[in-house]
């Protein structure tokens, strides 16, 4: 409670650890929330969970209630799947993947993300999960990052084209990209371009400083 107070004054750490994904985890104390950041950026709760927040509701909670199965790749301390859990009160089953085990081990410990009873965690390479998994989605989110970088497979055709097979008809991507600079911006465009008149693409820029929001509705 101590801890909490003082963070609306200055940052309060609790837990470091290292980590080969993400260089560091830390939990934070901040304003009065616990976050969850890594070497360079912030990765759970806070403004990242602000901005998947957005997104979500771009796509609309009424909608998102509808959906039956939703995939959200790159967990860290689950923020987002807090956000569908508990705020838009999404019923329908959580399947989230998380490449660094120390990372759902902090989410468990610090953010009670075992206690969502929808929702199951496999601990693996979203790039191997995606090529291995049976199922479909009706929502796909996508945030992967090492520290402040995005692996380049995000934007490669293979990559696209299997989440595009993974999405039922109707379903959306909700896709979070950091722009730090005019390639990044450039490269987003490119991606944008790529999706065919089967698709709906929307780019939602500047959600919170550096960060761009893609939503990607499946038409047909
Ligand atoms: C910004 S955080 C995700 C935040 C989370 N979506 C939330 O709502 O709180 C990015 C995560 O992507 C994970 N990651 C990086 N590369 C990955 C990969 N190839 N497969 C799965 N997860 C990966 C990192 O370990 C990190 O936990």
């Amino acid at each position: 409670m101590l801890k909490r107070l003082l963070s609306f004054f200055i940052p309060v750490n609790i837990h470091e650890q290292n980590s080969d994904t993400s260089q560091k985890l830390e939990v934070t104390w901040n304003n009065g929330q616990l976050v969850l950041d890594s070497k360079n950026t912030n990765y759970s709760y806070g403004s990242l969970q602000r901005i998947l927040r957005k997104g979500l509701h771009y796509i609309g909670s009424e909608r998102i209630r509808g959906f039956e199965n939703t995939l959200v790749l790159g967990v860290a301390a689950g923020s987002v799947i807090k956000t569908l859990a508990e705020e838009i009160k999404f019923r329908g089953k959580i399947t989230g993947v998380e490449i660094d085990p120390a990372a759902i081990e902090i989410a468990n410990t610090y953010f009670g993300l075992n206690e969502v009873a929808n929702c199951e965690i496999v601990i693996d390479d979203a790039f191997e999960f995606v090529l291995k998994t049976k199922e479909k989605y009706d929502l796909i989110i996508i945030d992967i990052f090492r520290d402040t970088e995005m692996p380049n497979f995000l934007f490669e055709d293979f990559w696209r084209n299997r989440i595009n097979f993974l999405l039922r008809i109707n379903g959306f991507i909700l896709f979070n990209t950091m722009t730090l600079n005019e390639k990044h911006k450039e490269r987003n465009l490119l991606y944008r371009s790529r999706f065919s008149s089967d698709y709906s693409v929307r780019m939602y820029p500047k959600v919170e400083d550096h960060n761009e929001l893609f939503t990607i509705k499946k038409l047909r």
